[in-house]
């Protein structure tokens, strides 16, 4: 748009002018539709402008509560607290103290690996291969993803691991990670914390088996190593359970939550931490615009669709449909190479970035908003809002399978193009 950097990328992969959002659905100024299977790369897992939740803004306004207090108590921030120990943590077991860092998803990262830090009086972190933990200086340090950019942000406090997969299904990464930390000679020093996400989504849709995730959770704390679950894109759901990490039975010392924790795609970022590490001294790790209160008082409302497992059942229902539709594509088209995914987070992974940049243009044309991910861009990704309706799920579907078994590029131009 007029005079806007060229550092924009959304609106390059879907250029429209958008207007108007609901549910699953996406409105342009020309009154064009298009169905969401983005959802603001997770922020939106109960969809566009949630009626209840909308309604929760608006009655918070209308009563004048405390927009900005800087990280002074409110009601909203007490009454945040109380709800999501109560919805979510106690059922689960877990005990954990809350840490409003920055509100978005990198600045929690960085507040971690700053506490990881202070807290074992070690610096280098062990992060893995394909991952993604944001764009300021030491998420980007550690996100494998981006090694392009780490020549404007070096990483030499960063330990590169292969994740579960990485060399192939009959390698065991972990005992190589265990081999590495352990062994001497191996030219590795003891990492304060070791951080991923167990489903690596801007990496490729890469998931961390159960075996490996608990090995490494026992690894880690039989060498004292800190384990940081980054839950920011596969927190609130996305998976199937609230936290991604729940499959595994395992209990990270921190946990980070940003994108849909707000419920609404406002800005918020949580650092979950086992009370012991709490040995910040207050304003030690500060900022402007922290526990954004619109953003608690959308969150306190989302926290109601944990109260009972219908949410969970039907990601699980529909991660059933996501599969046996995309499933076939695997013997019908030879431009797919996997099919993976858990919950509402499934990728498609192509033969070439061309193909899957192409498709997602194709998509776009025909009305469904998807995205691309994984290192060179290779793979459609399909995150719809995990509210969305059987109907709209279908019809996304569908329209995925029908681009990808009619997908022909149309030339050697074209390819070069797709493939910037
Ligand atoms: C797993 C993960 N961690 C961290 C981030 C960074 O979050 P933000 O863009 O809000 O800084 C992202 C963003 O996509 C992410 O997917």
């Amino acid at each position: 748009m007029l005079n806007e950097s060229n550092v924009n990328s959304y609106g390059k992969s879907f250029p429209a002018i958008f207007d108007t959002a609901q549910g699953e659905i996406l409105t342009d100024h020309h009154g064009r539709k298009y169905i969401d299977f983005f959802s603001g790369a997770g922020t939106l897992n109960y969809g566009h402008n949630h009626p209840k939740l909308k309604q929760e803004i608006l009655s918070f306004l209308e009563y004048n509560h405390v927009v900005h207090c800087l990280d002074m108590d409110s009601s909203i921030k007490s009454r945040f607290l109380k709800t999501f120990d109560e919805v979510i943590l106690q059922p689960r077991g877990l005990q954990y103290k809350v840490q409003f860092p920055g509100p978005t998803g990198t600045n929690a990262v960085e507040a971690a690996v700053k506490l990881a830090r202070k807290v074992t009086g070690r610096r280098k972190i062990a992060a893995f291969t394909r991952s993604f933990h944001g764009m300021t200086a030491t998420s980007l340090a550690l996100s494998a993803c981006c090694t392009e950019n780490h020549k404007m942000n070096p990483s030499q406090d960063t330990i590169f691991f292969p994740f579960d997969g990485f060399l192939g299904e009959d390698t065991d990464t972990c005992t190589f990670f265990e081999r590495m930390i352990t062994a001497s000679g191996s030219g590795i020093e003891l990492p304060a914390a070791v951080i991923l996400e167990t489903v690596q989504g801007e990496g490729g849709i890469n998931i961390a088996g159960n075996k490996w995730l608990q090995r490494l959770r026992n690894f880690t704390v039989e060498k004292g190593i800190l384990l940081i679950v980054d839950d920011i894109q596969t927190g609130c759901g996305r998976t199937g359970r609230f936290f991604s990490f729940e499959r595994a039975g395992i209990v990270p010392d921190m946990v980070l939550l940003s994108k849909s924790i707000s419920g609404f795609g406002l800005p918020l970022s949580l650092i979950l931490l086992k009370p012991e590490l709490d040995i910040w001294k207050p304003g030690e790790h500060n900022g402007t615009f922290r526990s954004n209160n619109l953003a608690l008082c959308t969150a306190i409302g989302a926290l109601d669709f944990w109260r009972t497992n219908s949410l969970e059942k039907s990601i699980l229902s529909n991660a059933t449909l996501i599969a046996d539709k995309l499933n076939r594509l695997l013997n019908e088209s030879p431009l797919v190479i996997a099919v993976r995914g858990i919950g509402m987070m499934w990728g498609i992974e192509m033969e070439s970035t061309a193909a899957a940049k192409g498709i997602s243009s194709e998509l776009f044309r025909k009305g469904l908003m998807i995205e691309v991910c994984g290192p060179e861009d290779t793979v459609l990704k399909i995150l719809p809002p995990l509210t969305i309706t059987p109907h709209y799920l279908e019809e996304g579907l569908n329209l995925i399978i029908n681009a990808v078994l009619h997908y022909v590029p149309h030339s050697v131009e074209e390819l070069k193009v797709l493939a910037v």
